[in-house]
């Protein structure tokens, strides 16, 4: 779900005009819907119904304050991955202590950290991971509380890069060696068995691997409630969204017109395949989004620099480049791309979409038609609130672009662009050169 729409022929978030923030903060700059973030968490946290869920946002996929603190207004946790995370939530004035903290690095004094913050539960990937959790928390004094993180070895059928839920994967526990690993941390000390945690992948578009993975992992949750008194099962993150005619998707109308068999996965599709397992289970659910509560709620916003017109081929080029939006580069992933003035009367161009990096692999989109546009017009890449300005970089010496957000009329920036001098602050000449 989402607000970005037409006003008449301009494209606007909610109801401001996206046009006015390019000008007023240039581009590139991403904007993000602080109304569609809120309807997409309210929907998904109420999608199970009968079951005492929480949703933990994975601030991965967006890691900036603003958004942080929408989230944590609403009541919502956080899944982190790293100790800076824990930061951003905290530094955004947000309460942690229903957050998970998740990854197969955890550094000491990440685990310290996390300890000292007081999150609700440590997601173990390994017995050396648990074994430091029990030493660090031995030296402070506390318990750390602990959900192993399950690999219930299902396909989720997305992009290679980020399929976790196989076997031949880096992450979790293999189911089979699970109970082995829980004997083995009721015997530490400073450690409190608390959950069970699965995560199989991200972008999925279809129920079934999600029901499949929760009906395979159900029987040892209910084993660990009665032996451990577990309190929680986590699900992991996982859940997809639109990409391709991203826009429309924002609209009802979109979703009746197609057939029901068709319809892209909905929240409500996901909690009645899983609940009915679940429910018999008497435990805490833990929902960990990223993608499904901000992606759609964001774009990014770009200037077109030249159109460049090739042998049998145009090239539109644009001032965002793949440091400032790596998706397309990294996993041939679809943005849509549009105007950010509608003009209907104007002939359609078909170019490759480039940006001003001296990589080929800096193009976002390949012949891909759109009405004709030329140097200076604006457009908007749909889809980009999530893994958008959190895989930015400074590649080619380019600054972080602006960040903005937007609620009903108004917007504010939540993120200025980086200045040169921010850029080169760390930096310093050795004293032999
Ligand atoms: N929980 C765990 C343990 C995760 O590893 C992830 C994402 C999530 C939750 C959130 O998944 P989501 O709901 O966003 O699908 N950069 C990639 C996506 C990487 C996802 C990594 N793990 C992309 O741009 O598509």
């Amino acid at each position: 779900m989402h607000l970005f729409h037409y006003v008449g022929n301009a494209l606007h978030c909610e109801s401001v005009d996206l046009a006015a923030i390019a000008r007023l903060h240039g581009t590139p700059t991403y904007v993000y819907s602080a109304a569609s973030m809120e309807a997409n968490y309210r929907r998904l946290a109420t999608a199970l119904p009968g079951l005492d869920v929480r949703v933990c946002y994975a601030m991965k996929a967006n890691g900036s304050l603003a958004v942080a603190r929408l989230f944590g207004n609403l009541g919502a946790g956080f899944d982190f991955v790293s100790g800076g995370e824990i930061r951003r939530a905290q530094a955004a004035g947000c309460d942690v202590t229903g957050s998970v903290f998740a990854g197969v690095g955890k550094t000491e004094a990440e685990v310290r950290h996390a300890l000292e913050a007081g999150l609700y539960g440590f997601h173990v990937e390994s017995e050396p991971e648990l074994a430091r959790l029990n030493h660090i928390a031995g030296l402070m004094g506390r318990k750390a509380p602990v959900a192993f993180r399950v690999n219930p070895d299902v396909d989720a059928g997305t992009h290679a890069k980020i399929t976790t839920g196989r076997s031949e994967n880096k992450f979790g526990v293999p189911l089979q060696f699970a109970e082995q690993a829980y004997e083995a941390a009721s015997r530490f000390k400073h450690i409190e068995i608390r959950g069970v945690q699965i995560h199989i992948g991200s972008q999925i578009t279809s129920v079934g691997p999600f029901a499949a993975a929760v009906e395979k992992v159900a029987p040892l949750a209910a084993q660990l409630r009665d032996r451990f008194g577990i309190q929680y099962f986590s699900l992991g993150g996982g859940v997809g969204v639109v990409y391709q005619e991203a826009l429309a998707s924002g609209a009802q109308a979109w979703w009746d017109a197609r057939p029901v068999a068709e319809r892209p996965l909905t929240p409500e599709a996901y909690g009645a395949a899983v609940a009915p397992v679940l429910r018999g289970l008497g435990l805490r659910i833990l929902l960990e989004p990223g993608r499904f509560l901000v992606a759609n709620a964001g774009v990014l916003l770009s200037r077109v620099e030249y159109l460049k017109r090739g042998h049998g081929r145009n090239f539109l080029i644009v001032d965002a480049g793949f440091n400032d939006l790596v998706r397309p580069a990294m996993y041939e992933a679809y943005h849509e791309i549009v105007p950010l003035a509608r003009d209907a009367s104007r002939p359609a161009l078909t170019a490759d979409i480039v940006g001003p990096i001296c990589e080929s692999g800096d193009t976002f989109a390949k012949e891909r038609t759109l009405q004709q546009v030329g140097e200076g017009e604006l457009l908007a890449f749909m889809s980009a609130g999530a893994y958008g300005f959190a895989m930015a970089s400074r590649y080619n010496a380019r600054p972080l672009a602006a960040e903005v957000m937007v609620r009903g009329t108004s917007f504010e920036l939540v993120n200025a662009r980086e200045t040169y001098a921010q850029m080169f602050a760390n930096e310093k000449l050795p004293s032999f050169l």
